[in-house]
């Protein structure tokens, strides 16, 4: 349950070995200890995130899910959750693959598109009718600056993030009134492991810089630029004729 500060007692972090995640829920046991439940794909990675969390007071539970078969993925989220509150859910899962090897390979791009689109609805679907239950309830979505204008550079991934974006955007409207807000996250470059070995765009930002942002919004909902420069930015570039948003893009 949130407590007088509305601060959440029990997160669910799908995805729950992202970088951005970790740094959310970091920040969220620096001020109330919560429960934690951690949907993630099995693995050291994902073990080392359960111990980490576990040292700094949380209490975690563990669900194995991979976001390429939705089908399991909702039976699995839906009897976990079955029975308990889930005050605030961060969709965080995704992947950013190398785009050339996404030509290559039309079937992995369309698994893509499972990944960070279908399975991203698919949750927010079922958030959605637990949150409505409950009468309250934040669903934060990693959504992406990439989701605004499609690039020759990564159209692919930024098609699968425009698509998440607008679910997501819409999800927010639809729940309007209910109790349940929706927090769509537009960060720009962020140095996480997704990004790791990749030249630093501009505007990029630290993990922690992130969770600051939602946390700043998680009472208001609604769409938040990371950092918040971008949104302006962003806008304008949209009006920017393709002959100079192509050289932008070099
Ligand atoms: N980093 C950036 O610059 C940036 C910018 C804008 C938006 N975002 C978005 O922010 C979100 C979090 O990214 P991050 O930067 O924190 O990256 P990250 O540390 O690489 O986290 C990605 C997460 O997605 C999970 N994942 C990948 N494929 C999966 C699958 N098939 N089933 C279940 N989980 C799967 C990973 O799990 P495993 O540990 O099992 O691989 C990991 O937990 C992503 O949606 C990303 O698109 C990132």
């Amino acid at each position: 349950m949130m407590n007088a500060l509305g601060q959440p007692g029990t997160v669910l972090l799908v995805g729950g070995t992202s970088g951005i995640a970790g740094a959310i829920v970091d920040a969220l046991l620096r001020s109330r200890p919560c429960e934690v439940v951690l949907a993630a794909r099995p693995g050291p990675r994902r073990d080392a995130v359960a111990r980490a969390l576990t040292a700094r007071g949380a209490v975690v539970d563990v669900v194995d899910i991979d976001a390429e078969d939705v089908d399991d993925l909702v039976a699995v989220l839906g009897a976990a959750l079955a029975g308990r509150e889930v005050d605030l859910a961060v969709v965080a899962h995704g992947r950013l693959p190398d785009q050339d090897a996404l030509e290559r390979d039309p079937a992995a791009a369309g698994r893509l598109g499972t990944v960070n689109f279908s399975s991203a609805v698919a949750v927010g679907l079922l958030l959605a009718q637990l949150m409505r239950r409950q009468g309250h309830g934040v669903i934060v979505a990693l959504s992406s600056v990439a989701a605004v204008r499609p690039r020759a550079s990564n159209y692919v991934y930024g098609a699968t993030k425009a698509g998440l974006d607008a679910f997501f955007v819409g999800l927010g409207e639809r729940l309007r009134g209910t109790g349940v807000r929706v927090l769509v996250v537009r960060p720009g470059f962020v140095r996480t492991r997704m990004t790791a070995g990749r030249a630093a765009a501009p505007f990029a930002v630290e993990p922690d810089q992130v969770a600051h942002a939602v946390l700043g919004r998680l009472a208001r909902g609604g769409v938040v630029w990371v950092p918040g420069a971008l949104g302006p930015v962003m806008t304008a570039l949209l009006w920017v004729p393709a002959p100079l948003w192509r050289r932008l893009d070099r």
